[in-house]
């Protein structure tokens, strides 16, 4: 029964390095089998939904090894089966990401139907519409995704809605399909651009992601390479708005400012101070937040991701704020949870209409699904007195070290696994 406890009131104050993007390197630990010979890849967080996709690129006969925490090298030549029926894939939305690799390499995959944060529906239309545009057969059988193709051809893409996920599977398999492919209304976030720019170190020809016309000229094998990384931009945001909400002062470090830049205009929106240098941002909250209205939209909009984080906020700032979710139907779930923190929160279908209070206070609560979950722990630290948070292995699946970074920030937050350790915890922090 692994839960954070945590006793709230302490002002965050420090520096704290972020990691690799998970979300970026799902993608690229998929695409790292399309070639046959070896891959390294630097900076890859040591997460659960990383290590669930590890294990299934390793299901299928790939060969994983870990050269230290964060460097990994893949060599994908033995795989041979192109069936991913490991239960682990099932725990991760993104085995999704294998179908495109796969079918690109092989002509054929056979992936289970994704799992993943119970966030709204997550339909996959987007994902096979472009898999047949590129001349393959794709049906849905025994809770399985078959995708197959004699030979790949380029295609005409216009995707109906912008998706993260769709955007980079097609952009995958048309990689190593014959001619040229064009995907529009492509997505524009920087993972888009960061799995663009490994496959194109591995010698994909693919031009304009991070505008809404992705163009890729098929090319007939991949080579290996190095590559690291980008910086995720949802650990550094949570960072910052767990600043904010503790009137704290944080420095973010290995972070692309850039990426940040609706996060950090959202708190400067609210009455923080935000510094930005080549690298690091820094978010200081001296003064009593106000009030803001906020949607979510697909970058360089207000990513969904910090969506849970800034309601928080905003439930502590003086007013009354609007936060509207244009991405998921089902993504505030975690309002019930806040309200028994003391929260005034009305959800109204897609919208939450937030009273600002003046404190949270501490309570038990459970992490529903990763992000809210994170935005719970934010809660918990600027909360009077204890709040405890159960299901924290959906925290776990994208927050390295969590609980660790936030003690170095100064907050007073331990992973317990017993009722003793809880006790120990409550009479430690009195
Ligand atoms: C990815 C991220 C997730 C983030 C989301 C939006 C990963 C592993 N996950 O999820 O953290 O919240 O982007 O930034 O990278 N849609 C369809 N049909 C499809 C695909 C998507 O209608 O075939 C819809 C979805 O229901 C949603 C919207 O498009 O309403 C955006 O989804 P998408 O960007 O694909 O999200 P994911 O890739 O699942």
């Amino acid at each position: 029964m692994e839960q954070y406890a945590i006793k709230g009131g302490n002002p965050l104050v420090g520096e704290v390095e972020i990691g690799g993007a998970k979300n970026a390197a799902l993608a690229i630990l998929a695409a790292s089998i399309m070639t046959d010979e070896t891959v390294l890849i630097e900076n890859v967080p040591d997460v659960r939904d990383t290590n669930v996709m590890m294990q299934a690129i390793e299901s299928i006969g790939g060969i994983v090894e870990h050269l230290d925490r964060h460097t990994v090298r893949i060599s994908g030549k033995s795989i041979t089966d192109l069936v991913i029926e490991d239960d682990f894939i099932k725990k991760i939305r993104a085995s999704y990401y294998l179908l495109g690799a796969l079918l690109g390499k092989h002509k054929k995959a056979q992936v289970t139907l994704p799992g993943g944060c119970n966030i709204g529906l997550r339909p996959i239309d987007q994902h096979i519409k472009g898999f047949r545009a590129l001349g393959a057969d794709v049906r849905i059988e025994h809770g399985f995704i078959i995708a197959e193709a004699e030979r790949l051809r380029g295609g005409h893409i216009y995707m109906d809605v912008v998706t993260v996920g769709a955007t980079i599977d097609v952009m995958m398999a048309a990689v190593l399909a014959e001619g040229q492919t064009i995907i529009e209304n492509a997505a524009k976030e920087p993972h888009v651009v960061d799995v663009a720019n490994f496959l194109n170190s591995m010698g994909a020809v693919i031009r304009g992601a991070g505008t809404d016309v992705i163009r890729i000229k098929g090319v007939p094998k991949l080579h290996g390479t190095e590559y690291t990384i980008i910086p995720d931009q949802i650990e550094a945001g949570t960072f910052m708005f767990a600043a904010a909400v503790t009137k704290g002062d944080v420095t973010v470090k290995n972070v692309i400012p850039k990426h940040l830049e609706s996060i950090s205009a959202k708190l400067t929106e609210i009455g923080c101070e935000v510094e930005e240098s080549d690298d690091a941002v820094r978010v200081v909250a001296s003064k009593p937040l106000s009030h803001t209205h906020v949607k979510t939209l697909p970058y360089p909009g207000f990513p969904t991701d910090m969506q849970p984080q800034i309601t928080v906020a905003l439930g502590l700032s003086r007013g009354t704020s609007i936060v509207t979710e244009s991405i998921f139907e089902n993504r505030f779930k975690y309002v019930d949870e806040l309200t028994r923190m003391g929260a005034s929160i009305k959800v109204e279908s897609n919208t939450a209409i937030i009273d600002g209070v003046s404190k949270y206070t501490g309570a038990s609560i459970s992490a529903p699904d990763l992000r809210a979950g994170a935005a719970l722990v934010i809660a918990g630290l600027a909360a009077e007195g204890t709040t405890v948070i159960d299901d924290i292995k959906f925290i776990e699946r994208g927050y390295e070290d969590f609980h660790i970074k936030l003690q170095n920030l100064g907050a007073q937050i331990e992973r317990v696994n017993s009722e003793r350790e809880l006790q120990k915890f409550r009479l430690k922090t009195g």
